[in-house]
């Protein structure tokens, strides 16, 4: 088991990611004072017992499984049942569960009296290696990917593979979506990615990655806690289109739209003479063994055009694409809206013909 701490403006001071199998017993039974619980429908039937021996008494919160719980409605509810149980500033909200859980338990406990404490317990592959880390926490709104959320560093997280064990295979690829997006970024994990790739599912790989990915998110979120100066931007690489895509097709969930984003981008990389060679060919090979059919929407231009609304965009008529550059290296293109969904659009015919 091992600590890393990021020294944030929030949360008091620092957050402290405890990491490793054991995690769970050792810390969470350590979380003082009044307690409220936020998790979702599957979780509570497999967690359920271990929440009540854990936490005792306390009020739980369960939202219907998935993204369509993470709206206004939802938020309303969640704050309202924490008015009803009379939740206090000094009361801790534990977000129990996926990214979906954590990002809007974390913004509950952002707004409630102006901000109540917040410990994360990812429970997904997914949630653990990225969004229960860094404070990002959002809704959907108006059709719009995380369109409002706040920053809100959580005082802890706790990573324990422990919770993998019960994850459909279907979500171990959606985290392995972000892993990628971390191999891309970072040459430790992308030669871990490519030592590893004929058993990216294996437990011990995935428990050694996990501590890897959080480690580099902390550095970036350390650096750039308000995603201000560009580095904390870099962690959106393949999201542009990833978010435009989830948001129409919705079929999908958020890792697999990152992996699809994550090709579709790479082609944009490859077309604008930005990455090539062996290196784009074997990010392409790794995407390709989580997700073995890229799909090739007819309609993907169309889809494209939700990317007018990403937050990285200075304006709502050039979209910013962060794409893979050269090992460990990333760059930031910006394309005009109609050029980026032609290139978008392009990759799809690509994909078709090449069955
Ligand atoms: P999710 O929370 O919907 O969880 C996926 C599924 O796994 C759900 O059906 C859930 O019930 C189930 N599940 C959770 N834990 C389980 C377990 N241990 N065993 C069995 N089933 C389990 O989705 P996710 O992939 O965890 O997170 C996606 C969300 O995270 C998206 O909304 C995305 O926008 C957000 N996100 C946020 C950040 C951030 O920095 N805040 C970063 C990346 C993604
Ligand atoms: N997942 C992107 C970020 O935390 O900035």
């Amino acid at each position: 088991m091992q600590d890393i701490e990021i020294l944030t403006s929030s949360a008091g001071g620092n957050s402290v990611i405890h990491c490793g199998a054991g995690a769970f017993d050792e810390y969470a039974p350590q979380i003082a004072g009044k307690k409220f619980i936020v998790t979702d429908s599957n979780v509570y039937r497999l967690y359920g017992k271990l929440i009540a021996q854990t936490f005792g008494d306390c009020p739980v919160f369960v939202l219907p499984a998935g993204e369509k719980s993470k709206n206004y409605n939802s938020l309303k509810n969640i704050l309202k049942a924490m008015t009803e149980s009379g939740v206090t500033r000094s009361s801790t909200v534990i977000a129990f569960g996926g990214g979906v859980v954590g990002d809007i338990a974390g913004l509950a406990a952002s707004l409630y009296m102006r901000g109540t404490g917040i410990v994360q317990i990812p429970t997904t592959l997914l949630a653990q290696v990225d969004s229960s880390v860094g404070g990002k926490t959002a809704i959907d709104f108006c059709g719009v990917k995380n369109a409002v959320g706040a920053f809100y560093q959580p005082s802890q997280v706790i990573v324990d593979p422990l919770f993998l064990r019960t994850l459909p295979a279907r979500e171990l690829r959606c985290g392995l979506g972000e892993i990628i997006k971390y191999g891309a970024l970072d040459c430790g994990i992308y030669a871990a990615l490519s030592q590893n790739q004929h058993d990216l599912s294996d437990y011990a790989f995935l428990e050694n990655v996990t501590f890897d990915c959080i480690s580099h998110k902390a550095k970036v979120v350390a650096e750039d806690e308000r995603d201000v100066s560009g580095a904390r931007k870099t962690l959106n690489l393949g999201h542009t289109t990833g978010h435009a895509f989830e948001l129409y097709y919705k079929r999908k969930s958020h890792g697999e739209f990152v992996l699809i984003g994550m090709y579709y981008e790479l082609y944009i990389a490859v077309r604008c003479g930005i990455c090539g060679g062996h290196y784009a060919e074997s990010l392409r090979a790794l995407i390709k063994k989580v997700l073995k059919k890229i799909p090739s929407y007819s309609d993907a231009q169309s889809a494209a055009a939700g990317a007018k609304y990403d937050k990285k965009n200075e304006e709502q008529s050039t979209v910013s694409v962060i794409v893979p550059k050269r090992e460990g290296e990333s760059a930031e293109i910006k394309l005009p809206i109609a050029e980026y969904m032609q290139m978008i659009g392009d990759c799809a015919k690509e994909l078709k013909q090449n069955g």
